[in-house]
């Protein structure tokens, strides 16, 4: 395994009308290639911040951030688009499909921005991802035909059709029922076992048992760590087998 993204005390703070949040204190975090990982804190702790500096959308005030062992905590706003096209797939809350394109355009877009790139072979990778979640037979239609956990599912195929580094989702089963959450569910543990890097915010906690880690924030710092958890245990261990 290698590490894919490591941040090294990383901080972001917002200042609205004089008054400065630390949206994100020190967070020192390393998260390797295949693992998937689920968020949780509660309201206003820096879920979405931590998710949007990952996704290089914004990035932190200090500290450093490495992706795929280049440094991108530095980079201009420009820079950071580029590298976001290509390496990065978001899936969010509310789907944020375009309501006037079709599944097949939606799922598109993204790589329309990168050059170099027929539209043939452009369709062909999105008629694949659809394919993936299971919503091919759909791709003429517009999102506002499609019941949310099939909006949902076409999301998730938009964040996969660049092949991104790692999928960021914030609360992508927080609109849906609890079927169609499962769905979504289900189709992140398929991705996971077939390699994807994950990284998912939710407030449930049967969800967040179903990721290989979990992480939880806490105003801003990461208070607990299912992998250091783990290793804690394995230390135990160790001195109980040592001790006899
Ligand atoms: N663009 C911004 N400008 C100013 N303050 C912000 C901005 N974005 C977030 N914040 C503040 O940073 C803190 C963390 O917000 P964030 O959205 O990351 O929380 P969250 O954990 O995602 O919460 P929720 O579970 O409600 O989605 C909050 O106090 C919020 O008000
Ligand atoms: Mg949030």
């Amino acid at each position: 395994m290698s590490v894919l993204i490591t941040l090294e005390k990383v901080s972001k703070t917002f200042l609205t009308d004089e008054i400065e949040t630390r949206a994100i204190n020190e967070i020192s975090l390393a998260i390797e290639q295949g693992e998937y990982v689920a968020l949780s804190g509660q309201s206003g702790c820096g879920k979405s911040t931590l998710l949007s500096l990952l996704g290089l959308l914004d990035s932190p005030s200090t500290g450093q951030y490495t992706l795929a062992g280049k440094v991108v905590s530095t980079l201009t706003r420009n820079q950071r688009a580029e590298i976001r096209s290509k390496e990065i797939g978001f899936v969010f809350q509310s789907f944020n499909l375009i309501s006037d394109l079709t599944v097949l355009e939606n799922v598109m877009l993204p790589l329309t921005y990168q050059s170099g790139l027929t539209k043939k072979v452009i369709e062909d990778k999105a008629n694949a991802v659809l394919e993936k979640v299971q919503m091919g037979h759909r791709k003429n239609h517009f999102p506002s035909q499609l019941s949310g956990g099939q909006q949902q599912r076409v999301a998730v195929a938009r964040a996969l059709v660049n092949d991104p580094k790692i999928i960021l989702a914030d609360e992508p089963t927080g609109n849906l029922d609890s079927t169609n959450a499962e769905a979504v569910l289900q189709l992140f543990e398929q991705l996971h076992r077939e390699g994807a890097t994950i990284c998912m915010v939710t407030h449930d906690a049967a969800s967040a048992q179903r990721a290989s880690r979990r992480l939880e924030m806490f105003d801003g710092r990461l208070i607990k760590d299912s992998a250091n958890q783990q290793q804690t245990t394995n230390n135990v261990q160790a001195i109980d087998v040592a001790v006899g």
